[in-house]
């Protein structure tokens, strides 16, 4: 199973679904209560042994040489690739394009769908995107005539699906969404956006960068177009992701970049382009990244992404209890579903000062605008504190959170 879980073991609620001895970060930072995983997430051994593991011995280019090595070297590559498509309910392997992340997969796909937009078309996103997801779009609309519009939520932070269904139309080519929110935590029904997207002849493309972390995921029942993720946010390496991408829609498409190991044959005139997926994988790629994302996969599988999700929600339901209970705290959003992510604002506290007097005791919070400022600044606010859990954080994180918080209020406000 590739982890060092110790198997059969009951977990009480609220403790950590790991050893933390699992994961190195630890042994060096014995105190760290790290609530930063929305941003990313430390490695366990497994994923560091297997990465180094793939530069001592199975060490050459991919796609290349005949020598032993660089075959192994490939097949490695390659089995990681079939491991993270079936992760995601793909099983077609020529559907799954290795990127440096989310953000270069939506990139990809806005640059690439420009091929089938027309000037007029629309581009529907929603007031919960990061920055990643609605820069390129906004890009693409500019570059194109295309009118952007953006879906609201609710006063709860959820998505409204029926202002939602009343602003498709026959000229919205791209729905572009994403499945949870780094600053709400808000779980979006996908399964329902995508339905109505594609009735209304829409592609749609799910940025799940949040939400393949932390819940069961299967392109094929979501029925989307493309969806993107990047692999540290799910104890992978850095610099590594993935899309999926439909293949009857990638076969259509122009590649994004071109060179090396995208072609089948090149003239002097023009060139060919490869099978799929190596039509979109022009140059070398990060074949030790995608190693380490499928072990870190294994990892993930070995614990149950059913009981990862429902950790995240244990753990984001207490930390939202416990900051309602402290006076001056304001919880943004209290979304139907939900991830391990809370964003919250202290009533004459600036969230950076609060990070840091935070990070002061040891707790590693993210402060400011989570790359979402229009979404902020609907919420009336320019910037916030986020906690945000994973499969090493426990209750005792949540309340040591709150007491260095506590502590932070009484430091910085004389009136309480
Ligand atoms: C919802 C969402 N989309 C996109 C991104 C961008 O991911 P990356 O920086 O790994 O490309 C993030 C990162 O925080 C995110 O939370």
């Amino acid at each position: 199973m590739g982890n060092e879980r110790e198997q059969g073991k009951p977990m009480d609620a609220g403790a950590c679904l790991v050893p933390r001895k699992d994961f190195p970060v630890f042994e060096n930072w014995p105190d760290l209560v790290y609530l930063d995983n929305a941003a990313t997430t430390h490695k366990p051994a497994a994923v560091l042994r297997r990465v180094d593991e793939f530069y001592r011995r199975t060490y050459a280019n991919v796609h290349r040489g005949v020598y032993r090595l660089a075959e192994e070297a490939t097949a490695a590559y390659e089995e990681a690739r079939r491991q993270v498509a079936e992760f995601i309910g793909c099983d077609d392997t020529g559907e799954l394009i290795f990127t440096r992340g989310t953000t270069e997969g939506i990139n990809l796909v806005a640059a690439v769908l420009d091929s089938l937009v027309q000037d007029g078309d629309e581009v529907l996103v929603t007031a919960l995107e990061h920055h990643s997801n609605l820069i390129p779009w906004q890009q693409l609309c500019t570059r194109r005539s295309l009118k952007l519009k953006v879906c609201p939520i609710t006063p709860d932070g959820d998505l409204d699906l029926d202002a939602l269904e009343r602003m498709l139309t026959p000229r919205t080519r791209v729905v572009a969404f994403a499945m949870a929110s780094n600053a709400l935590g808000t779980v979006v029904p996908a399964v329902k956006v995508i339905a109505a997207a594609r009735q209304a002849g829409a592609v749609t493309v799910v940025d799940a960068a949040q939400s393949v972390p932390c819940m069961p995921t299967a392109v094929s029942e979501l029925g989307c177009d493309f969806l993107v993720f990047s692999g540290h946010k799910m104890l992978g390496p850095m610099g590594i992701g993935a899309l999926y991408g439909r293949r009857e829609i990638l076969e259509k498409l122009p590649p994004y970049m071109t060179g090396g190991e995208m072609i089948s044959t090149v003239s002097w005139d023009g060139a060919e382009w490869a099978e799929l997926p190596h039509k979109f994988e022009a140059g070398t790629p990060n074949a030790a990244g995608a190693v380490g994302l499928a072990e870190a996969i294994r990892y993930l599988q070995g614990i149950g992404m059913e009981k990862i999700w429902a950790h995240e929600m244990d753990l984001a339901r207490k930390a939202r209890e416990v900051l309602e209970g402290i006076r001056g705290v304001r919880v943004l959003g209290c979304p139907a579903t939900y991830c391990g992510i809370v964003s919250f604002v202290v009533s004459g506290i600036h969230p950076h000062d609060l990070a840091q007097f935070l990070a002061r005791e040891n707790v590693a919070v993210r402060a400011g605008h989570l790359c979402a400022q229009p979404l902020l600044r609907a919420l009336g606010v320019d910037a916030v504190t986020r906690v945000s859990f994973y499969v090493y954080n426990d209750y005792a994180d949540v309340e040591k959170m709150a007491e260095a918080l506590e502590k932070a209020i009484r430091f910085f406000r004389h009136d309480v």
